[in-house]
């Protein structure tokens, strides 16, 4: 592990950076996070085909939009077949790794993935990354024993009270016969990442900067959990109100709350750079929606170096919805390889070669 490069910055000096507002002081953490970039991790930037697998969701969470419940989304789970072709896809636009994300849908059974994930393996040099929920320990193991590499499971704030508001307990769902076979989950969310990075993988988690409801102190508090977790891979988005949520129309105001804007995704990402600086940071498709001219490029001069291109099929693409809105929804999306690859040729970064993995 390469804790000897970790960044070293206390509360005091985050909260103040995250509250700054002066356009030179600004300047100065830009470039300060974009040195330590091309310092430990250089000018690559990894690309990763994002495949939203499925949108059945057993949770209620507040403020996404594939929550159980929101009747006015069409349901899907891509089939097996589908993608194995999707990854094959991947590894031909020369992406190091394939991400597997859906809602917590136990419909994906611990076979069946288990299953896509040989498969996949089988056919391609690809690293497999899951981003599955909140999925029993067991299952994880077997997946990681199937072959994949890295978990993706954001803690989405550390703020435990803001959490458990925002994340209602899978129990609700049982009780309302929406989830039939499992047994609740007794690991939270938070002893889940250590038995993700127990179990081998390399761990990803993150956090949504404007949560309602989210401190400037509680995100202070999130940066430096990214140092002391020691994460494989940091993703940050803007919340985005969903209308179809009981967050909808939810924004911040006040001086103790954080915004869900550009900018200060942007701090985020920066002081994740600096905090975790071999780290592999995304610039995310939220950060690309709030700012569809500039978000990607914006977190990319600012920290990060990966990109997640959607390669969902775009039938399924639409129903994805977690946010309104979503960046690549309509053909040719900003998230084809050749649009990708123009974004990297004009500011100076070159795609990355193999599979990625941290430090390597
Ligand atoms: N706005 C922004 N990000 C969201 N996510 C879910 N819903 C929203 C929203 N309304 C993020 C969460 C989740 C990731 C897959 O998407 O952080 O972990």
């Amino acid at each position: 592990m390469a804790n000897a490069f970790s960044g070293q910055l206390d509360k005091a000096t985050v909260l103040a950076w995250l509250l700054e507002k002066d356009a030179a002081k600004l300047q100065s953490l830009w470039r300060w996070a974009d040195e330590v970039r091309a310092k430990t991790v250089g000018d690559q930037v990894h690309l990763r085909g994002l495949l939203e697998v499925s949108n059945y969701c057993a949770r209620q969470c507040s403020y996404c939009g594939i929550r159980t419940g929101n009747k006015s989304i069409a349901r899907y789970r891509m089939t097996a077949d589908e993608i194995v072709q999707a990854a094959r896809q991947a590894a031909s636009f020369g992406y190091g790794t394939v991400v597997l994300q859906g809602g917590e849908d136990f419909g994906l059974t611990t076979a069946w993935v288990e299953d896509v994930v040989r498969r996949i393996k089988a056919e391609t040099d690809l690293a497999i990354t899951l981003s599955l929920g909140e999925r029993f320990p067991k299952e994880l193991e077997r997946w990681r024993k199937a072959g994949a590499d890295r978990y993706l499971l954001r803690f989405e704030t550390s703020d435990q009270r803001l959490f458990d508001r925002i994340h209602p307990p899978l129990k609700a769902a049982l009780a309302a016969g929406q989830v039939e076979s499992n047994a609740p989950n007794n690991v939270s969310r938070w002893e889940l990442l250590t038995v993700i990075r127990d179990l081998g993988y390399e761990l990803g988690s993150g956090v949504m900067v404007g949560i309602p409801g989210q401190t400037w102190e509680s995100l202070a508090d999130d940066i430096l959990w990214f140092g002391k977790l020691d994460l494989d891979m940091i993703g940050v988005g803007p919340f985005i109100p969903h209308p179809e949520t009981p967050l909808a129309g939810a924004v911040n105001s006040g001086p103790d709350l954080v915004t869900a804007d550009v900018e200060t995704t942007c701090k985020v990402v920066a002081l994740a750079r600096i905090v975790r600086p071999d780290a592999n940071i995304p610039a995310t498709t939220a950060l690309g929606t709030v700012d569809r001219v500039n978000g990607r490029e914006l977190g990319l001069r600012r920290g990060a170096n990966v990109i997640m291109p959607n390669i969902t099929p775009l039938k399924y693409r639409q129903a994805y919805e977690i946010y309104p809105d979503k960046a690549a929804l309509n053909a040719p999306t900003e998230d084809e390889p050749d649009t990708v690859m123009e974004l990297l040729n004009q500011i100076d970064r070159v795609p990355g070669v193999g599979q990625g993995k941290r430090g390597g």
